[in-house]
């Protein structure tokens, strides 16, 4: 792997590796051939054999669309060219901005007011309204707080366009679908997406912002992320907020012009001058995260952020013939420290008899959490929830995390389950407190070993 001090194409040298996903890392770099050197973002994937050419696209793609804009708040693209070190790969170099990403600052604890965060909508929306009325649009679809960076300049810029889009998805074919669990909206789930999710990513990044807490963690009710009681914006602003994020499209702006008019008259309006000064609301302790893990929300509340846990971010390849659903979700090895944490309670009264195997753990109401390490790579781990609704006999059914249906049966010992999407077949045995067995699927996935845990 490459490695700090390297010196690529007798010209960067890497410096820091500041992040690294699936074959890509990300490294602040040096450009020598300026003196003194200039600070650069070096990007590189890595194009191992038997590599699945999705991310490579995703990556040019990136380096493509990154090379026609012009924008005062989108780094530079500056090089692209590929390497062999062992592996072979593909660099890319951009301009490197001074500042702290909008994560980093809430994990340094930074609370922001309500001018900081309209500052941050108003240039986010500027960017946006840029990018989605170039011919054709381009569609960030990873907008989130590790990719929007406070400048040292104090302007706020948008970084990452590793899941760009620049023309429109064809029906029926293949498409990728990209973006981070708790920002991205539904339609996204299914491949599709508009100017306005973008908007719902602005929305729910804001309100990360405003709570402190990340959406994937927030309470939602009919889908609709429950933030109000979290925060000291004024009514105005909750309700743009609201619009914003609506998880139905025909009730978010629909497009970004519309939403930074709407925001520019809430901030004219009287209303603006009566809310809380600044000063009073700044650095407040917060209690927010708490209060949330005391909640105990409804279920489908639990399945919907149980696999939110953390900013996981996916990608995954699906024919578009396929209903709208959210895919796997799929984590490195840096997920452990996630998956030590406690999960929520669910609503639900266990089973009353006493009963041992299969039926202890497959009863109305009972929630299964899965985590699964494919055979042919141990580093990645995928979660889902279950959710069983009903037993009738050796049938049962119920929902998968994604909300759509699961079905199958069981025994003392036997467990079987299908899911229509992907076509996949689930079979194994149980023991009292779990089931174990091979999930096949000839459409989306390679065969592999599942374990499904009791969570209640
Ligand atoms: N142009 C840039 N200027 C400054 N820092 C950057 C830049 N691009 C990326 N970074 C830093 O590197 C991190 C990872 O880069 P990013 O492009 O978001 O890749 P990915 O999320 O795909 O790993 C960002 O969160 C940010 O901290
Ligand atoms: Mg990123």
């Amino acid at each position: 792997m490459l490695q700090a001090q390297q010196i690529l194409h007798d010209r960067y040298q890497l410096i820091q590796l500041l992040g690294q996903v699936l074959g890509r890392q990300t490294w602040q770099a040096v450009d020598l051939h300026h003196t003194p050197p200039v600070p650069v973002i070096v990007k590189v994937m890595a194009f191992a054999e038997q590599s699945n050419w999705e991310p490579i696209k995703l990556f040019e793609r990136e380096a493509k669309v990154l090379q026609h804009l012009q924008h005062p708040h989108i780094p530079h693209y500056q090089d692209f060219f590929s390497i062999e070190d062992h592996v072979f790969y593909f660099v890319m170099v951009q301009e490197f901005i001074a500042g702290t990403t909008l994560k980093d600052l809430l994990n340094q604890g930074h609370r922001f007011s309500q001018e900081q965060l309209d500052q941050i909508a108003t240039e986010v929306l500027e960017i946006l309204i840029y990018l989605h009325e170039l011919h054709p649009p381009v569609f960030h679809r990873d907008i989130k707080p590790s990719n929007l960076i406070w400048g040292e300049d104090q302007h706020v810029y948008l970084i990452d366009f590793g899941a760009v889009q620049d023309k429109a998805a064809t029906e029926g074919v293949t498409f990728t679908v990209v973006g981070t669990y708790g920002y991205a909206p539904i339609e996204q789930f299914g491949g599709r997406t508009v100017p306005s999710s973008d908007l719902y990513a602005l929305g729910a990044t804001l309100i990360h912002l405003a709570t402190g807490v990340s959406p994937a963690h927030l309470p939602q009710k009919q889908l609709c992320i429950q933030f109000a009681d979290k925060t000291k914006l004024s009514a105005n602003r909750v309700k743009w907020l609201e619009k914003l994020t609506a998880p139905d499209m025909a009730r978010r702006f629909s497009n970004a012009r519309d939403a930074l008019g709407s925001l520019e008259m809430i901030q004219e309006s009287s209303e603006y001058s009566l809310t809380v000064p600044q000063h009073l609301r700044l650095s407040q302790p917060d209690t927010n995260q708490s209060s949330v893990n005391g909640k105990n929300p409804v279920i489908a509340t639990v399945v919907i952020n149980v696999i939110g846990l953390g900013s996981v971010v996916w990608l995954v390849f699906y024919p578009t013939s396929f209903p709208i659903t959210p895919p796997p979700i799929k984590e490195g090895t840096s997920s452990v420290q996630e998956l030590e944490t406690p999960l929520p309670s669910p609503n639900v009264s266990p089973s009353p008899e006493r009963v041992h195997g299969c039926r202890a753990l497959i009863y109305p109401g009972s929630v299964l959490f899965n985590i699964h390490t494919w055979s042919d790579n141990p580093t990645v781990v995928w979660r889902y929830l279950l959710q069983v609704k009903t037993v009738s006999g050796n049938k049962w059914s119920g929902t998968f995390g994604d909300g759509l249906p699961v079905y199958g049966t069981i025994d003392d010992s036997q467990f079987t389950m299908k899911r229509d999407t992907w076509n996949q077949e689930w079979s194994g045995t149980c023991s009292d407190d779990d089931i174990t067995g091979t999930m096949s699927s000839p459409v989306a996935s390679p065969t592999g070993k599942f374990s499904f845990q009791r969570t209640n």
